[in-house]
């Protein structure tokens, strides 16, 4: 697995430091409200694991699969639900948690239909946003890091369904996805 890796991006420490920063802006911002985090899966799985143990407020987690690429590597902007929620979310406050955003659609995608259940608030918080890859107008309310247009895995992110348990972020070797 370490042998594909070209360069790591964000090592542990620097993702721990990074979430940790996360939690206490969202702690402080979602004081004495009924917060519902929802994770996207699978890629958002790990990233929130880690965010929730940093946050200092009662929440209620949920997670919604989605599929959007099929089996082209491209976005479609075509999105099928393929688990909802299993809570109800309206007059809630919500605060749907991502590992990346890339073209924007899957989240443009999931707001709106978010949005048509009466969500008392609907925010994004993602780890990594590629601004330079986006298809759509997206407002994102809480970003880790921005990074530049580069194949990347770890911390969740797979390539072809693998690497999502690398500790750290990095990019693969082109021999690897080539
Ligand atoms: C990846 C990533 C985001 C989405 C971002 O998920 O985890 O959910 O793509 O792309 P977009 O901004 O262009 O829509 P993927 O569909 O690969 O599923 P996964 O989370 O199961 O890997
Ligand atoms: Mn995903
Ligand atoms: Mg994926």
């Amino acid at each position: 697995m370490e042998k594909d890796i070209k360069e790591v991006l964000f090592t542990k420490e620097a993702i721990q430091e990074k979430v940790k920063e996360l939690g206490r802006k969202i702690s402080e911002e979602y004081v004495s409200k009924e917060v519902i985090v929802i994770g996207v899966l699978k890629g958002a799985n790990i990233f929130l694991g880690d965010l929730v143990r940093e946050i200092n407020i009662p929440l209620s987690i949920d997670f919604m699969a989605v599929s959007s690429y099929g089996f082209s590597t491209e976005s479609s902007g075509v999105v099928r639900i393929l688990k909802d929620l299993d809570l109800e979310i309206e007059n809630k406050h919500v605060l749907i948690i991502e590992d990346i955003v890339d073209t924007g659609l899957t989240l443009k995608y999931l707001t709106e239909n978010l949005k048509s259940r009466k969500a008392a608030s609907l925010k994004i918080c993602t780890l990594l946003d590629k601004p330079l890859r986006r298809k759509c107008d997206l407002n994102i309310d809480y970003v880790g890091f921005e990074i530049p247009d580069e194949f990347i895995v770890g911390y969740g992110i797979d390539f072809a369904e693998k690497y999502r348990n690398l500790p750290f972020i990095a990019t693969l070797k082109k021999e690897v996805y080539e």
